[in-house]
């Protein structure tokens, strides 16, 4: 079965979605690592091809589908950060929106009959759930840390090493 027009539409919406984050994490990368923390920045750019990734997992279902891709126009990143909580705290934010958007795709999906969608949405539902996490747990790691350099180091060196699903897990 195709997929109907809305929901080829709203699949091409969610794929643009993937890219515009890839680039929010670009962005981020390169803001860290103008700060010197490059443990985070690495971090920031294994999100970024995650997200990529992401991007190319909804293109080659809606191809699978013989659905048809019209690739958005991706946005620039806002970038303007204060500190790097405030980075983390966007990112949080980011990825809550990114959840609630295949909430969206997952019940347009069944409302419409279209239970082909369905376990791929439910990898990413799952996926969304473990990226709030680990995001959530950096922002509570940042917040103890506060001013102090030194523990802000420590925690770039343990980004660096990357906590989370290695990207070619996704
Ligand atoms: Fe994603
Ligand atoms: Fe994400």
């Amino acid at each position: 079965m195709t997929m109907s027009q809305t929901l080829q539409a709203a699949f091409n919406d969610q794929i643009q979605l993937e890219f515009s984050s890839a680039y929010t994490y670009l962005g981020m990368a390169a803001w860290c690592e103008s700060r010197d923390l490059a443990g985070f920045a690495r971090w920031m750019r294994a999100q970024a091809s995650e997200e990529t990734q992401h991007a190319m997992k909804f293109l080659d279902f809606v191809l699978e589908r013989d659905g048809t891709i019209t690739l958005q126009p991706i946005e620039a990143p806002s970038g303007g950060f204060s500190s790097v909580l405030d980075v983390l705290e966007q990112a949080l934010g980011h990825e809550q929106r990114v959840t609630a958007a295949i909430g969206r795709l997952y019940g347009q999906a069944s409302e419409e009959g279209d239970y082909s969608s369905l376990p791929l949405l439910q990898w990413f539902m799952g996926e969304q759930v473990e990226e709030e996490a680990t995001v959530r747990q950096i922002v509570a790691e940042l917040r103890m840390v506060g001013d102090d350099t030194s523990a802000l180091l420590l925690l770039d060196r343990d980004m660096g090493g990357r906590r989370g699903p290695p990207p070619d897990a996704a």
